[in-house]
């Protein structure tokens, strides 16, 4: 089943539906994603009974991290593509994960649903346009003084990383990332205190966690 939705664009976990099945070992084989999700959980100061959404989950590697970490955390992965949802819900069998099927640019949760949203390698795989309908709707779905925390693409800091985006920026719609607009598209959908509070340096460019709060 491919899914179906209103986003102008929808990019697969590795672009190519049949690559699906090598996500995980990539992930965390050459790109040591522990490293980086780690610290996104950190960050993420998640309290017990807190409702936390792990938009874009794939394969529900983030989402697990999480709820091991939060056991008391009402977590949920959403992804548009059933594909890595059955991954997910196979990873996580024992666990009182939710996961559902759903797109970024029209999450289907009310309004004020969750205290933390994160969003790992996602919103890279996104149009302009739907970036932006994107973080709308997580400042729709978050409750009041709810944070959000993207992980992604971001501007590069050095000769080395502005060196590595001369290829990745053609790739899929990371060009937005590596110019530095995702902290812009934040702000935009009415976020306040948007700050970059970490970069790191992978095999594949830069990567950076944006954190804001709704409501400052
Ligand atoms: C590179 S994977 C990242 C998966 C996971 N968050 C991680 O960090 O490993 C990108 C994921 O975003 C999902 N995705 C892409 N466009 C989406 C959209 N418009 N709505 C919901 N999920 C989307 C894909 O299905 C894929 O699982």
């Amino acid at each position: 089943m491919s899914p179906v939705s209103n986003e102008k664009r929808y990019i697969p976990a590795l672009s190519f539906r049949w690559l699906t099945p090598l996500y995980d070992p990539l992930l965390k084989w050459i790109m040591r994603e522990e490293t980086f999700k780690r610290r996104l959980i950190r960050l993420a100061n998640i309290q017990p009974n807190m409702s936390v959404l792990d938009l874009g989950c794939g394969t529900g590697t983030l989402t697990l991290m999480l709820k091991r970490a939060h056991p008391n955390a009402n977590v949920t992965g959403m992804d548009g593509d059933p594909d890595v949802l059955k991954i997910a819900r196979d990873k996580s069998r024992g666990t009182d994960i939710q996961w559902d099927r759903g797109f970024a640019s029209s999450l289907p949760y009310p309004d004020s649903t969750f205290d933390r949203v994160v969003t790992s390698l996602v919103i890279h795989h996104l149009v302009t346009d739907d970036k932006r309908r994107a973080f709308k709707e997580i400042f729709r779905v978050l409750k009041p003084r709810g944070e959000l925390y993207v992980l992604d693409f971001g501007a590069p800091h050095s000769t080395l990383t502005r060196f590595m985006i001369t290829y990745m920026r053609r790739l899929e719609e990371t060009a937005d990332n590596f110019d530095g607009l995702i902290p812009r598209f934040v702000a935009e959908a009415g976020f306040g205190g948007v700050k970059e509070a970490e970069n790191f340096v992978t095999v594949f460019g830069p990567l950076s966690i944006i954190q804001t709060v709704k409501g400052v």
